[in-house]
């Protein structure tokens, strides 16, 4: 994918710079034409002696370094090219780029692209968590930008934590992956839950259940590699969920209802990934149960069913629910799917190995009215969601092929 493509490469000022230089190095060995323009901190860190070398190119670090007068150097780049990864990028070059901000070559030649823009950001752990960071990565990932999140290690600063520059390999990966995925998603509204809801008895007991977040997370990243502008509604979770995609916290199945309800007239697509408590406490306690007696009963009563509601009030929506099923899961997947009128069941046996809750991989099966559409192998949560991603876009598509046609 990365053949005869022209990537502008920006570096900015922290240690993994040096990192940079495999970066390029891997881009240019897949047949990319790299052109790297590092900010004045960048060198502080490796030289552009190397990137030169590495890269075949002219190194861009001055905006008014203008040595060929037939061209303006920071709109050229912009103009040719195919993507733009910065790498590393630190809180503030993702703070220039989220506020407007062009006072260098690469800030300057950001807000010129409007090419796709892949971002690998590094940085101390506390900057990466700081509430401005954060609202400028979510910023730029609301206007399209994609992110590698940063792992976690041995930092710099001496910490053991998250902010650690992702490997040059996955970064390398992310920006092949984005240039071969046609944005067959672009304009649309995917709205997706995740994760388990908390029915709370007392301030401090609750009832919830196994789910980690991540099969909706996955399904909100594949679902962005599309294109489409994504939110997510999440309970409690205990999977990470990607950086820059919208985020909604709740707790109970109500608040769940609200925050979906609220959303649901704008989307485009609903993904129901989340699971949802079926029943909650008859009373919630507002002071801590005491114990007494050997046994406790508590009543419980039924929460709403937020896929049904939505199912009942569809309109143009796509709407995807989840079952999760032990047995009988065909008829049990089916039933479901007429009984919430939804458009897609994903149904999984959890009882099957790797098909549980928490793991990293899943086995799904896919139906619509008409039955099968398709049962997957055992995948990695993220490519059974790009699977279904795929199946919701040619839906899409059929739709519009169809009132096309009338
Ligand atoms: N769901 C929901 N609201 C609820 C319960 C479930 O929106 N209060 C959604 C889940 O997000 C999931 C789908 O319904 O997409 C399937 O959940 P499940 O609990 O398996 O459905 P039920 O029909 O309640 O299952 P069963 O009949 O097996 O109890």
């Amino acid at each position: 994918m990365l053949r005869g493509k022209t990537i502008v490469l920006g570096i900015s000022g922290g240690i993994a710079a040096y990192k940079a230089a495999t970066i390029c190095s891997k881009l240019t060995g897949a047949g990319a034409n790299v052109h790297v323009i590092m900010t004045t901190s960048a060198t502080k860190f490796i030289t552009p002696l190397t990137l030169q070398t590495l890269s075949k190119n002219e190194v861009h670090i001055d905006t008014f370094d203008e040595n060929n007068p037939q061209v303006v150097n920071h709109i050229n780049l912009a103009d040719a090219a195919d993507l733009i990864l910065i790498a590393p990028a630190t809180a503030n070059t993702i703070g220039k780029l989220a506020n407007g901000i062009a006072d260098d070559m690469l800030s300057t030649t950001l807000l010129a692209a409007t090419c796709p823009i892949v971002i690998a950001p590094a940085m101390n752990v506390h900057m990466y968590e700081h509430p401005a960071v954060v609202h400028n990565m979510n910023l730029l990932a609301e206007r399209g930008a994609l992110f590698v999140d940063p792992g976690t290690g041995q930092l710099a600063c001496g910490y053991v934590a998250k902010g650690r520059l992702a490997e040059p390999e996955e970064i390398v990966d992310a920006v092949s992956n984005w240039l071969s995925k046609p944005q067959l998603l672009a304009g649309q509204s995917v709205l997706v839950t995740a994760g388990g809801t908390i029915e709370r008895l007392d301030p401090v007991r609750y009832l919830t259940n196994d789910s980690s977040g991540k099969m909706g997370f996955a399904i909100a990243e594949a679902a962005r590699l599309l294109g489409a502008d994504v939110t997510i509604v999440a309970g409690r979770t205990s999977a990470t969920p990607p950086s820059g995609i919208r985020l909604v916290r709740v707790e109970s199945a109500e608040q769940m209802l609200e925050e979906v309800l609220a959303r649901y007239e704008q989307a485009n697509v609903v993904i129901k990934a989340a699971a949802v408590a079926d029943y909650r406490p008859l009373q919630r306690y507002g002071q801590k149960i005491k114990k007494s007696g050997d046994i406790l009963h508590l009543e419980l009563e039924r929460t709403t069913d937020i896929l049904q509601t939505l199912g009942e009030s569809k309109q143009d929506q796509i709407l995807v629910g989840f079952a999760a099923e032990t047995e009988h899961v065909d008829e049990y997947a089916l039933d479901k799917l007429k009984r919430k009128h939804c458009d897609f069941i994903v149904a999984n046996d959890v009882s099957a190995e790797g098909a549980g809750f928490n793991g990293d991989t899943n086995i799904i099966t896919i139906y619509n009215k008409q039955g099968i559409v398709e049962r997957l192998p055992l995948l990695s949560k993220a490519q059974a969601a790009e699977r279904l991603m795929n199946i919701v876009a040619a839906r899409l598509q059929q739709i519009k092929d169809d009132s096309h046609d009338r």
